[in-house]
């Protein structure tokens, strides 16, 4: 059953350049008890996503479609609604620990808070539930007094989860939860997360750029080029045997395949390519790239992808019905 259906979002913010489409025509679900990573490069939009989802957004934003959770489409709630849903219902852990912190304010205290505000705890009660939260995330108790820069980047990560399942919401949206960390923190903070996340029962967005933290823990995948998702299915499908060309280069760009960074540059937001976003760099690219939008079309197995060199397979090598969505 899918805990978020999104729905044809759109996202574009006001600048004095003109309207950037930071998210176009995004069609996600996150089913219950899973792990979905939004992957692609820095910069294409998975970010405003994560935020948009939670009304997060600057005020020079435009954002329509739907997004409905557990069938409530969030998108139409009175703000003071939102805020229960927020933290509550679904967590956010944001891009920048050190950012989301309060640098006067202990780390306890902050945890503390948290159950005072959503759950009208007592202090006492606050103080304990925020200790046991330590616990879980590996932090030794004791170390509750302490303030934000007596941590380490590894352990204010792991603040931050403590902050983010402390209300056991049912969606966790994690942006970039390992990003800056050393390789072997990044698995052990990607490994905390996934491990919590399953043992509560809860579902999960995992926003990232890294690709074998993806790997590691996801059950499904979607890929977003340019404000676009292009390419969604089975994690271990889309990591093995990738079929949009995007897709394609950005496994190519992993440390074990020589840390080769896509090729070109991302497009504008404000003019992007015409036909298909990707043709610029696509080594791929046929004469009806520049022209033709492709669509997200539905191959076999719950795979999507939107690239028009699957459009002419289709029905051939294939060997499937593909449908189509716009
Ligand atoms: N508040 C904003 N105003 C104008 N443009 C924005 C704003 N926030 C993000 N953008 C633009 O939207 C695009 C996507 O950004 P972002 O969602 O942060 O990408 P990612 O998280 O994938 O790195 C970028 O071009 C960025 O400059
Ligand atoms: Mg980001």
């Amino acid at each position: 059953m899918s805990l978020l259906l999104v729905e044809d979002l759109e996202v574009s913010f006001r600048t004095t350049w003109g309207p950037v489409k930071a998210n176009e025509g995004i069609s996600l679900v996150v089913k219950e008890r899973e792990i979905l990573a939004l992957i692609g490069e820095t910069g294409c939009g998975k970010t405003t996503f994560g935020k948009a989802l939670l009304r997060l957004l600057s005020r020079n934003v435009k954002i329509e479609g739907k997004i409905l959770f557990l069938g409530r489409d969030l998108l139409a709630l009175p703000e003071k609604e939102m805020r229960l849903v927020r933290g509550k219902e679904i967590g956010i852990l944001l891009q920048n620990p050190s950012l989301s912190l309060n640098p006067v304010l202990s780390i306890g205290d902050q945890i503390a808070e948290i159950y005072r505000c959503h759950e009208n705890c007592g202090k006492k009660e606050a103080k304990k539930k925020a200790g046991e939260m330590l616990v879980l995330v590996g932090i030794d108790p004791s170390r509750k007094s302490e303030y934000p820069h007596q941590f380490s980047g590894g352990m204010l990560q792991r603040v931050m989860v403590a902050m983010g399942l402390a209300l056991r919401p049912g969606l966790l949206i994690a942006d970039e939860p390992t990003k800056g960390l050393d390789p072997q923190t990044k698995q052990q903070i990607a490994d905390l997360i996934s491990g919590l996340v399953r043992q509560e029962g809860s579902s999960m967005l995992l926003i990232t750029h890294d690709l074998e933290v993806a790997e590691r823990i996801a059950d499904r995948a979607a890929v977003m080029y340019a404000g676009e998702i292009v390419e969604t299915g089975e994690a271990g499908e889309i990591f093995s045997s990738p079929k949009h060309p995007y897709t394609r280069a950005l496994l190519e760009s992993l440390p074990g395949k020589g840390l080769r960074s896509v090729p070109g540059q991302s497009p504008s937001f404000v003019s992007p390519p015409p036909g298909c976003r990707y043709h610029p760099r696509c080594e791929f690219r046929m004469e009806a790239c520049p022209k033709t939008r492709p669509r997200l079309l539905e191959l076999e197995g719950g795979r999507q992808v939107r690239c028009l060199l699957y459009e002419k397979k289709t029905g051939d090598e294939k060997g499937g019905k593909t449908r189509c969505r716009s």
